[in-house]
């Protein structure tokens, strides 16, 4: 697998200053990102994500550990020019827009006539043509997001990492910003995307992948993971008092919810009454769901049935 990414068996202990107390956020985190892939990383508040991905850009150690970024070791200098970063929190010298998007190129080895033009490109796109020439200072939050993701965007990164890119973006910019992802990922780069906005995460990712508690407790397509394995849903017409457990789906056709083991035995029983199927899929939950499930506070460790995919 090429893997632009890749954190294998990290741990991350925060000692306090006096180190009589510490807190471990990630603990044993592997996981692979793939070249050319939208990857999607979730989980709770405090589950480890920012800190996973400050390890990744070399603004931390880990405890333990290893990983690459790009196939050097994490904190590679010349490595971080080819790599986008939106921090969870951004903040930035008090200059105007349009020259700090130019000072971060220039930072990452971007010279005009290329720099010049990527810059006019992005303040057009995301619609800060006309505050170009203000500082940001004041700036509203969305505004200044949108500066962030312009400065992560300026060098033309291999890989793209962003920490809740849209948290403070209106929808309209939401949705430009889901567009310049797709754009990214079909120029052949990597997205790496943290966010708590599961609507979006489901919209335009690949792979998704489930950290909570510092260890990473569901990883798969969006597919595995929003089609459950166990029960699928059949769809029949001219059942309807004929057999019971269904429920009414609409005008005359009845949804049955069955164990997937006892999928045949449905579909023969609704054959034997005379009805007609007209679908058989596996019960697609929602990605709310599948996260909340993952995420509970009965689930510590994040044991779960589906702990072997997330290892493998
Ligand atoms: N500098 C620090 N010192 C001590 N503990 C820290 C430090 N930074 C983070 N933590 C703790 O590590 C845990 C993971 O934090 P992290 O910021 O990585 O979470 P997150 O998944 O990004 O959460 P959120 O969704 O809220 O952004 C939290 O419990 C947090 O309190
Ligand atoms: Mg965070």
């Amino acid at each position: 697998m090429d893997s632009v990414l890749s954190f294998a068996n990290i741990s991350k202990e925060y000692r306090s200053t006096f180190r009589r107390k510490s807190f471990v956020a990630l603990d044993g985190f592997s996981l692979d990102v793939k070249r050319g892939e939208i990857f999607g990383f979730l989980g709770p508040n405090g589950a480890g994500k920012t800190t996973a991905i400050h390890i990744a850009l070399g603004l931390m150690f880990a405890s333990s550990g290893r990983g690459t970024m790009l196939g050097n070791p994490f904190g590679h200098a010349r490595t971080r020019r080819r790599v986008g970063f939106l921090a969870e929190n951004v903040s930035f010298y008090h200059r105007p827009a349009e020259k700090l998007i130019r000072f971060y190129g220039e930072l990452n080895g971007v010279s005009d006539p290329i720099l010049r033009q990527k810059v006019k490109d992005l303040m057009e796109v995301l619609d800060l043509k006309d505050v170009g020439n203000k500082p940001v200072a004041k700036f509203s939050r969305g505004m200044l997001q949108k500066v962030g993701l312009a400065q992560a965007l300026v060098n033309d990164p291999e890989l793209l990492i962003l920490d809740e890119p849209t948290s403070a973006l209106d929808p309209s910019a939401r949705v430009t910003v889901r567009e310049i992802l797709l754009r990214t990922k079909a120029a052949g780069k990597t997205v790496f995307l943290s966010s708590h906005l599961l609507s979006e995460i489901e919209l335009i990712c690949d792979r998704i992948g489930i950290i909570h508690r510092g260890k990473l407790v569901r990883l798969g397509t969006v597919p595995e993971l929003l089609e459950s394995k166990d029960e699928f849903e059949i769809f029949a017409r001219g059942v309807k008092d004929a057999l019971p457990g269904g429920r009414i789906a609409s005008d005359g056709i009845v949804r049955f919810v069955v164990p997937a083991a006892e999928q045949r035995r449905w579909i023969e029983e609704i054959w034997n009454k005379g009805g007609q199927v007209i679908s058989v899929a596996p019960v697609k939950r929602s990605l709310e769901d599948v996260f909340l499930a993952m995420t509970s506070t009965e689930n510590p460790a994040g044991d779960h049935e589906d702990k072997q995919e997330a290892a493998g």
